[in-house]
Parts: C-alpha cells; sequence; structure tokens
C-alpha cells in the first residue's frame, strides 16, 4: 500500500493494545487513523500477557488501596498524581475493553479475581486462564478489522519529522518492499512497546527493540527513567526451548521456588517469600543460581489437581508439557529475564510527550507510575488509561478547545511530589559517540547489556558498557545510509512544514533496530551509571541501598 504524501488526523505506531485501543478510540470519535506495525497485527508484547489486568473492581477492594500499593511498589519515584488516575479510571477502562469484545473469565457470574505479588487484595481480571493478552489482542484486532480501521502491517515508523517542536509527519518504511513513505498527520501517537530485546535473555518478543523511545530521541523528545528494567524471576528455562514466561500468578496460587540443592530459599530473603517484590525475587533467585552453579532455579506447583492447573494455566501448561514436564508433578526449572521496560519516553498524564502533537502511550511512555519498579499486571492497564486521555486530548488540540502554550511543556502542575518534579530540570543529551572499532550484532549488545547492565550493576560494568555502547553507536551511525538513523542525529523535517527534509529510509529492518537499541541501551546504561543508590529494580552492588538524593529522576535529551 502507498502511504506516501497521505493525511491523517492520527497516526499510531504499534499495534498492541496500547495502538489498537488509541485507533479504535479515536475512530469511534470520528478521526481519521493510520496504524502502522512493524510485524503483523498481532506481533507484540500484549499476546503474551498472562498474570492479567489490574483494576480494584472486587468487593473488598478500592482504588485507594490499588494506590497505595502502586506507590509503594515503585520506591519513592511513583508520580502519585498518575497513579491515582491509573488506579481510579481503572474499571471505566475495563468496561471499554468488555466493550470492545474483551471476555474476561468469571466464576459464579462473577469476574474472577487473581492474587498478584504486592497486590493488597485479589485484583487481577484474567482471560482464557493465562491468557489474557492473547484474548485482549485478538479481540481488538478482530474489532479494528471489522470497523475498517486502516492498519498497515510489517511497516515500521523509520523517523519523525519536527518543525518548531511540532510533529509533522512520520517516515514509515515498508521493509519488506524497502520503500520509505511520508506520512502526515495531526497527531502521533507512539505505541511501539518496550525493549526487553535488549537482553539476552528476555520474555519479549523479537519487535521489542526500543524503537518508540529511540526515535523520540532523536527527535528531541525526553526520556527519564531508562535504568529501570524489570526482570521477571520466573522464564522457562529448558535446554533446546525458548523463553516462556511462567507467569506470577503461578505463585500467586501457591508455587513455591527452590534452587537446585532443593532448599526453599525465599523466606531468606524476604518476609513475603515467594510474593516479595519481583525484583527481590529475581535477585534472589540469580544468587541461588550463582551459588549451587545451576543455571535456574525450581517452581513447584505439584501436587495441585491437574485439571485445575490445565484449566488455570492452560498455556504454561501446554508449553511444560511440549518440554515434557508435568505441572501437576514436576518441579519447573525457572531462571530471571528482562521482562518490562519501566522508563520510556516522558509524558504528562494525558500521554503528551514535550514535544507538541507526539504522545506516548503504553510500554513505550514513561507516566510515571510504575516509578522504580511496576507493581504487576499495571501495565495492561496502564496502556488503557493514557490511550483514552491521548486520543481525547489530540482531538480537543484538533478542535482547538485546549491551547497548547507557547513553549509547550509536559502537564507540570499535575506531577507531583513537587520534589521528584524540581529534580528533572535537568535534562541531558548522550555523550557523543566514539568512533572507533567495527559494528556490533544484535547479540554482541545483549550479551553485553546482559552481563553489565543486568539484574545487579556495579561502576566497572557499567562502564565497559557506556564506553562500548559509544563506540558501536559511532561504528552503526558510520554505515547507517541516511539521516533520522542516527543517534543524536539531525531531525528530519527541520526545513519546516511541507518540507520534504530529508527521509529516513533505513536499508533493512535489522539495521534499523540495531540503532535504535543501541540508542536505547546507551540511555540505559549512562543513566544506570550516574545513579548511584540501589532503588526498585535498579541494583547496584556498590551503592546496595537508596539515597534520599536519589529520589529523582533522570532525563535525557538530545542536544
Ligand atoms: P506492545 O504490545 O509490545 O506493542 C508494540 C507494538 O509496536 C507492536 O505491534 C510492534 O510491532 C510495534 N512496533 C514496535 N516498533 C515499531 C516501529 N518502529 N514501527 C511500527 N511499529 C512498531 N502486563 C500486565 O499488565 N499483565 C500481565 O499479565 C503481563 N504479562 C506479560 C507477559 C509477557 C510474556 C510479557 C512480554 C509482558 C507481559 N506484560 C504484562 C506486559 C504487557 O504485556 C505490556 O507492557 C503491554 O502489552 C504493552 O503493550 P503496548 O501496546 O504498549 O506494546
Ligand atoms: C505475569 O503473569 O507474571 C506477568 C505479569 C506482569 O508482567 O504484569
Amino acid at each position: 500500500m502507498t502511504l506516501d504524501g497521505a493525511r491523517f488526523d492520527l497516526a499510531v505506531i504499534g499495534s498492541g493494545i496500547a495502538g489498537l485501543y488509541a485507533a479504535l478510540q479515536a475512530h469511534e470519535q470520528g478521526m481519521s487513523v493510520l496504524v502502522v506495525t512493524k510485524g503483523s497485527i498481532d506481533d507484540a508484547n500484549t499476546r503474551y500477557a498472562q498474570g492479567g489486568i489490574a483494576a480494584a473492581v472486587g468487593h473488598d477492594d478500592s482504588a485507594e488501596s490499588h494506590w497505595r500499593d502502586t506507590v509503594e511498589a515503585g520506591a519513592g519515584l511513583v508520580d502519585e498524581h498518575a497513579a491515582r488516575v491509573l488506579t481510579v479510571e481503572a474499571a471505566d477502562r475495563i468496561a471499554d475493553l468488555v466493550r470492545y469484545g474483551v471476555r474476561f473469565d468469571a466464576t459464579d457470574g462473577e469476574v474472577a479475581l487473581g492474587r498478584e505479588a504486592a497486590h493488597s487484595a485479589p485484583r487481577i481480571l484474567h482471560a482464557g486462564g493465562d491468557a489474557t493478552g492473547l484474548e485482549i489482542e485478538l479481540s481488538l484486532a478482530g474489532l479494528a478489522r471489522r470497523e475498517g480501521v486502516t492498519v498497515v502491517e510489517h511497516t515500521l515508523a523509520a523517523g519523525l519529522v519536527i518543525d518548531a517542536n511540532r510533529v509533522m509527519a512520520i517516515d514509515v518504511f515498508d521493509w519488506r518492499a524497502l520503500r520509505t513513505d511520508r506520512v502526515h498527520a495531526y497527531a502521533v501517537v507512539l505505541a511501539t512497546g518496550g525493549a526487553g530485546q535488549l537482553y539476552r535473555f528476555t520474555t519479549n518478543p523479537e519487535v521489542a527493540t526500543g524503537d518508540g523511545i529511540a526515535l523520540a530521541y532523536r527527535a528531541g523528545a525526553e526520556i527519564t527513567d531508562l535504568e529501570f528494567t524489570q526482570f521477571h524471576p520466573t522464564a522457562l528455562r529448558l535446554l533446546g526451548h525458548s523463553i516462556f514466561l511462567i507467569s506470577e500468578a503461578v505463585r500467586g496460587e501457591g508455587a513455591l521456588l527452590y534452587n537446585a540443592d532443593g532448599e526453599r530459599f525465599m523466606p531468606r530473603y524476604h518476609p513475603l517469600a515467594e510474593l516479595a517484590p519481583r525484583d527481590v525475587v529475581a535477585r534472589a533467585a540469580q544468587r541461588e543460581m550463582a551459588a549451587t552453579g545451576v543455571d535456574h532455579v525450581l517452581l513447584d506447583i505439584t501436587g495441585r489437581d491437574p485439571g485445575w492447573l490445565a484449566a488455570r494455566f492452560p498455556q504454561i501448561y501446554a508449553r511444560c508439557a511440549e518440554g515434557g514436564l508435568d505441572l501437576a508433578r514436576d518441579r519447573i526449572p525457572v531462571s530471571p529475564a528482562a521482562h518490562y521496560t519501566m522508563g520510556g519516553v516522558r509524558t504528562d498524564v494525558w500521554g503528551q510527550t514535550t514535544i507538541e502533537g507526539l504522545y506516548a502511550v503504553g510500554e513505550v511512555a514513561c507516566t510515571g507510575v510504575h516509578g522504580a519498579n511496576r507493581l504487576a499486571s499495571n501495565s495492561l492497564l496502564e496502556t488503557v488509561i493514557f490511550a483514552k486521555r491521548a486520543v481525547q486530548r489530540a482531538l480537543d488540540r484538533m478542535n482547538d478547545s485546549v491551547h497548547a502554550d507557547a513553549a509547550h511543556h509536559v502537564d507540570a502542575e499535575a506531577r507531583a511530589p513537587a520534589a521528584l518534579l524540581a529534580l528533572t530540570a535537568d535534562a541531558r543529551p548522550l555523550p557523543p559517540p566514539v568512533p572507533d572499532g567495527p559494528p556490533p550484532t544484535a547479540d554482541d549488545l545483549r550479551a553485553l547489556m546482559w552481563r553489565c547492565v543486568g539484574i545487579e550493576r556495579d561502576r566497572a560494568g557499567l562502564e565497559e558498557a557506556t564506553r562500548t555502547l559509544a563506540r558501536w553507536d559511532a561504528a552503526t551511525a558510520a554505515s547507517a545510509p541516511s539521516a533520522g538513523s542516527g543517534s543524536p542525529s539531525p531531525r528530519n523535517g527541520e526545513r519546516g512544514p511541507g518540507s520534504e527534509g530529508s527521509r529516513a529510509a533505513p536499508e533493512s529492518r535489522e539495521s534499523y533496530e540495531l540503532r535504535a537499541l543501541i540508542t536505547t541501551a546507551r540511555l540505559a546504561a549512562e543513566a544506570a551509571l550516574l545513579r548511584e543508590e540501589s532503588r526498585g529494580a535498579h541494583y547496584r552492588i556498590d551503592f546496595p541501598a537508596p539515597r534520599d538524593e536519589w529520589r529523582r529522576h533522570l532525563v535525557w535529551r538530545a542536544g
């Protein structure tokens, strides 16, 4: 499909829950919408989500309690106002999903609610047992098709065209036909998901290469909190089988963790044992693996009724069976894997970035609701809460009912506590790339990140990572064929509205993704090196405790 010169009210980049929900909302409101997506429509983190989506809809639950748990999990860095928006608007967004065709599991006519770590009440809605993401993704994709929303697959956003701090258009690259088109839009929604592919071990699919973060950074938007990557403690570790998440909901149903010597180790690490915060369990598993010299620990939910297990966790049950393991009889080998990107493109509570007309929603965004550590099952919820608001804000602006201030800043009054805001004022660029040596492969990068910017970090490893990444940045920029693929690079379209500018025309999907991975890795590694403390998911062996002076966000913006 040729898109060159086409014009839409809204261009959405990505077709996970955030992108599809935003597109459906905009379509309902009468906006003309384009969705471009890198793979097939359902190739997204969303389809792999298992545990479910958090919302305080139970009889003995409240938005206040959900808010408290969210703030507590985030280890001092949660934007409390954004968390309030998240938890208060949750029930209405769940109702939207139901209206869009998502069928959540029910027991005796009441929605079934699961329990996950650090939630003080059962509040996890799930679908198809452990197939929540698949149900959501297929429902939204089916509805988008039926509603005639224009979705262009196998096409990636290669560059954002910015003029006077306003997004004007996007360059989209059909990586199968090797063609770049320029599409104009009144507003652009980045919904490109996270960056799990930065790491050698990850629960994320191949599309999760941090593209939206790199695109936004190069366009001049602010990026924050990338030192906080959530590692999930229990990914299936079976020789010859790809990594597969074993949901925290399995521990929520009583599964216990043992080391290779047969010892149940979690009570030694935290009073909540297996239901301790995710970062604590991931570090504990990593340490037990190191101590025993074995590449996994063991998850045990044996003794439960096999029929019940197969019904409650159909995907996990089947995946284990493919590997010759019976969930009801065998302990399951698991190890930690990179799972969720807490940081991302900085937005206000309307999904608005620091570039006018550019919105970021879902895992690519940093709305501030996760702080240093995301509460399980808050991410699916975050996508719809802020996608709804972003579309509303884009529509209002289009209809001129909300006026942008001249300089345009993130909705500052909405951010709290004030101390966190004051400390974000110092946005800085990445240090310049250092020309020296050949470009890496994506596997080189993943190995470096796992080793030096992984579950536990220290200065020596982080310095090695930042130095190496600066060299790789220069090496890949030198081999990149055109503007828009360097980091940081001149912004496309600087010559003004309607100007053709230089198009972002990657050579291939692989080379484009490698550039995005390097930019995102640099932002994560530089931030992890600067943050001389341990907080939430960021653990520094050389600074093992939180420090008050670091109760602040690090913000990055290309110079
Ligand atoms: P995604 O669903 O990842 O979608 C991103 C989209 O952007 C994709 O379509 C991708 O192809 C596209 N894209 C990327 N780059 C480009 C580009 N350059 N151009 C065009 N398109 C692009 N969260 C929960 O709340 N509960 C859970 O139970 C849960 N379980 C999880 C289990 C697993 C195994 C994983 C990996 C994650 C889980 N999460 C869970 C996290 C949650 O699934 C994600 O945070 C959420 O789905 C993100 O949605 P999204 O729409 O922002 O991104
Ligand atoms: C899981 O099911 O363990 C993942 C939940 C999440 O990432 O929120």
